[in-house]
């Protein structure tokens, strides 16, 4: 399984919004997609939730990603939301991770935030 977690510790800047799109157009094309969401927040979750096609699985995870996601390999991806904070959470998905992606509002009130941690974002 490839697993992509979407992360930066800025809010609002398009996490779950990208990671439930992911999900969604991954299990449109075929693939076998789980959706995991480690937000307290739950906004992934629960927009998963109130579907009605049950087009895929999402759950809620609170720690230990990197262990729990082991027992759904046989799929083709694993998707991780992560909440806009630095926690153990983010970094239980970020070693999860194959791929990490990070998105960006692109306007000077947000340069400063890009640089801080070695300009990780997070
Ligand atoms: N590409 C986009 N263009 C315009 N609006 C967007 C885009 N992506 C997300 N949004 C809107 O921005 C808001 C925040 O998006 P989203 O909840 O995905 O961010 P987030 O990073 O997950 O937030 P949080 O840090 O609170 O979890 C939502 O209202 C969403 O509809
Ligand atoms: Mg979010």
């Amino acid at each position: 399984m490839k697993v992509i977690a979407v992360a930066n510790q800025e809010g609002g800047c398009g996490k779950s919004t990208i990671a439930l799109n992911l999900a969604i157009n991954l299990s449109l094309v075929g693939k076998g997609v789980i959706l995991f969401d480690t937000d307290p927040q739950q906004n992934a979750w629960g927009t998963i939730q109130s579907r009605t096609d049950d087009l895929i699985p999402a759950y809620s995870v609170k720690s230990d990603i990197h262990k729990k996601i082991q027992s759904f390999d046989h799929l083709d991806y694993g998707i991780i939301d992560t909440p806009p904070h630095n926690s153990e959470i983010i970094r239980s998905a970020l070693v999860s991770a194959d791929l990490v992606i990070i998105p960006l509002q692109d306007s000077p009130p947000r340069y400063p935030e890009l640089q801080r941690d070695g300009g990780s974002g997070l």
